[in-house]
């Protein structure tokens, strides 16, 4: 195995828990999505903080256009809202920004805000905030599989590299550690295919009140697992292997 630093170069996170945050506070669900983004922003820094490389959040996947038409139209505004209000500031902290999902299945207002996010923050290198936004891990394989397709790959050339590279991520990493807040023990078609070999961490905490102390929690759970890959060898945590103690 190689060696680690125990802090993990790509974290991705179901941001769950928004509505039953509102809900509490007897508040419409909305309130807690906007909450959340707060939360989002914060979270970005504290990953860049740390060493973090990657950071993939799930912000809206393929069954959510199933809600309720005025809770998705909020949703579809807030991510124009958040552009406008949050653009710069992660833009000057060295975030770069990649959507990622059906744009197909946007409006073109939406598409553009997403493509200014995307080139305007191009240049960056110190994070990568990637945003899964109309996004579901079938919708990845599938749109993989045809582009592949489109660029006339044969069947048999198509293996699992030649397949990762047509999906949403390119050469990223995959996912050291996913985490999934509000709950829920599930995966809810999300990185179905790069989460392989994610170490999982659930935590009850309503996505609002994600702070620093989760996600070093979290950190350290993922530190003390001991990550085989299939392979068999002597069980030692990732921090330790990367103390050497
Ligand atoms: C997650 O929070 C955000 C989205 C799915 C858009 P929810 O809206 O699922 O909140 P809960 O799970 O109902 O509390
Ligand atoms: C997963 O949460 C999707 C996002 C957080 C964007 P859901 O609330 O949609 O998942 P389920 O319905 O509980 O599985
Ligand atoms: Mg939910």
């Amino acid at each position: 195995m190689t060696s680690d630093t125990g802090i993990p170069r790509h974290v991705a996170i179901v941001m769950d828990g928004n509505g039953r945050w509102a809900k509490r506070r007897y508040l419409p669900r909305v309130f807690g999505h906007k909450a959340g983004v707060d939360t989002l922003v914060k979270t970005v820094l504290a990953c860049a903080d740390r060493g973090i490389e990657h950071l993939t959040v799930f912000a809206f996947s393929s069954e959510n256009w199933k809600r309720p038409t005025e809770e998705v139209s909020f949703l579809m505004g807030l991510v124009l809202v958040a552009v406008e209000k949050y653009l710069a500031r992660l833009a000057s902290r060295g975030v770069r920004i990649r959507m990622i999902g059906d744009r197909n299945q946007l409006t073109e207002r939406l598409r553009q805000a997403c493509d200014h996010a995307e080139s305007s923050t191009a240049h960056n290198t110190r994070i990568t905030l990637w945003v899964a936004f109309a996004y579901g891990g079938r919708w990845d394989i599938v749109q993989a599989c045809r582009a592949a397709m489109r660029a006339g790959v044969k069947p048999e050339e198509l293996d699992e590299a030649t397949l990762g590279r047509y999906m949403s991520f390119g050469d990223a990493p995959d996912p050291d550690l996913l985490i999934r807040t509000g709950g829920e023990v599930r995966i809810s078609n999300f990185l179905l295919w790069q989460a392989a070999y994610s170490e999982l961490v659930f935590s009850d905490c309503l996505w609002p009140d994600f702070d620093e102390d989760e996600l070093d929690k979290a950190i350290r759970a993922y530190a003390d697992r001991d990550r085989r890959f299939g392979l068999v060898k002597a069980t030692v945590p990732v921090a330790e292997q990367a103390t050497g103690t």
